[in-house]
C-alpha cells in the first residue's frame, strides 16, 4: 500500500516581473504547494511505503526542521512512530510544531547537525526503526526526483539553467537523476549554499557538511554549472523580491537559487527556480 498525503504534482509558475528584471524566461517550482509545506513530502511518500514493506515500527531522522515535519507526518499516516534528532534550538518552532502535531516525539542533541545525524543514525539501528535520511536512504531521492519528471512534462523539454538551495545536496542529486534518466540530459545546474554555512540565518541549510557533495559537485561538473555561494544579506533580498513582485511567500531558505540570479541567469534563455518550502514554516526569520 502506498503511503501518500497527495505530494506532487506542484505548479510551475511564470514569474514574469522576475523574467523582466533578470532577462530570461523564468519559471518558479512552487514546493510550498506539497502537503506539509516542503519538497521533502515526495520522497518521504517513497521511504515510508518501502519502510512499512519491509514491516518497520518506527522512523528516525536528523532534520533542520523539513524532513521532520515530513517524516512525523507520513508515520502518522502509517500508523508508526517517528523519532526526530534536531539540533536545540536551531529548527524553526512551526516545524517542531508540524512534528507535535501529528504526534512524533523531539529528541535534541548539542552541537551542529552532523551530531544530529549521527544520533539519529545511532537510533535508527534499533529493532524496528528505519532511518530516513537521504544519506542513508536512497528511496528518499527516488522519490525527490519525480520533480525533475514534472518539470520536463510542464515546459515540454529542459530548461537551460536549474537553480535550487544546497543544503546536504540530496534534493541536487534527485533532480539530477531525475533529468538524466528521463532524457539522458541536464539543465546547467546551480546550487547555491550560504556563505556562512554554519551560521545562516536560513535555517533549513544550516548544515557545514554536506553528505551529498561529492554527488553534487559531479552533477554540477557534468552540466556545466556550478555550485554558488551568497550572503544571508542576497538570501534576504531575493525573499524580498519573491513576495513583493510574485506574491510568494516562501522560507528564507528557498529564496536562495533566486539569490544567485544576477551571476548565472543569463547563461541560457530558460530558467527554473525550485522554491522549496512555505513561508509560513519559518515565521521567525521573517520578523526579524
Ligand atoms: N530548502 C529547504 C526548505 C530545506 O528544508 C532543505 C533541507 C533544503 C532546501 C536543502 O535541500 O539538503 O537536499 O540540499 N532541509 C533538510 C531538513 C536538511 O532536515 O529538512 P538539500
Amino acid at each position: 500500500m502506498t503511503v501518500t498525503l497527495g505530494e506532487g504534482g506542484t505548479p510551475l509558475l511564470r514569474a514574469e516581473r522576475l523574467s523582466e528584471r533578470f532577462g530570461v524566461e523564468l519559471w518558479l517550482k512552487w514546493e510550498g504547494a506539497n502537503p506539509t509545506g516542503s519538497f521533502k513530502d515526495r520522497g518521504m511518500s517513497v521511504a515510508v511505503t518501502r519502510a512499512i514493506e519491509a514491516g518497520a515500527t518506527r522512523l528516525v531522522c536528523a532534520s533542520t526542521g523539513n524532513t521532520a515535519a515530513s517524516s512525523a507526518a507520513y508515520a502518522a499516516r502509517a500508523g508508526i512512530e517517528a523519532v526526530i534528532v534536531v539540533v536545540a534550538g536551531a529548527a524553526a518552532s512551526a516545524k517542531l510544531i508540524q512534528v507535535r502535531a501529528v504526534g512524533a516525539t523531539i529528541v535534541e542533541v548539542e552541537g551542529t547537525f552532523s551530531d544530529a545525524y549521527d544520533e539519529a543514525a545511532r537510533l535508527a539501528s534499533e529493532d524496528g526503526a528505519v532511518f530516513v535520511n537521504s544519506g542513508g536512504n536512497d528511496d528518499r531521492i527516488e522519490g525527490q526526483k519525480t520533480a525533475a519528471f514534472e518539470i520536463l512534462e510542464q515546459l515540454g523539454g529542459l530548461p537551460d539553467v536549474l537553480t535550487l538551495p544546497y543544503g546536504g545536496g540530496g534534493n541536487t542529486k534527485a533532480y539530477a537523476r531525475g533529468f538524466e534518466e528521463a532524457v539522458s540530459a541536464l539543465p546547467r545546474l546551480h546550487p547555491v549554499q550560504a556563505q556562512d554555512r554554519a551560521g545562516t540565518h536560513a535555517s533549513a541549510i544550516r548544515i557545514v557538511d554536506p553528505v551529498h557533495r561529492s554527488e553534487v559537485e559531479d552533477a554540477v561538473a557534468r552540466s556545466g554549472g556550478s555550485v554558488v555561494t551568497v550572503s544571508d544579506d542576497e538570501i534576504a533580498a531575493a525573499w524580498r523580491l519573491l513576495g513583493h513582485e510574485e506574491g510568494i511567500f516562501c522560507e528564507r531558505a528557498s529564496a536562495a537559487g533566486v539569490a544567485g540570479l544576477d551571476r548565472f541567469a543569463r547563461e541560457g534563455e530558460c530558467v527554473v527556480c525550485v522554491i522549496t518550502g512555505h513561508g509560513l514554516k519559518d515565521p521567525e526569520a521573517v520578523a526579524a
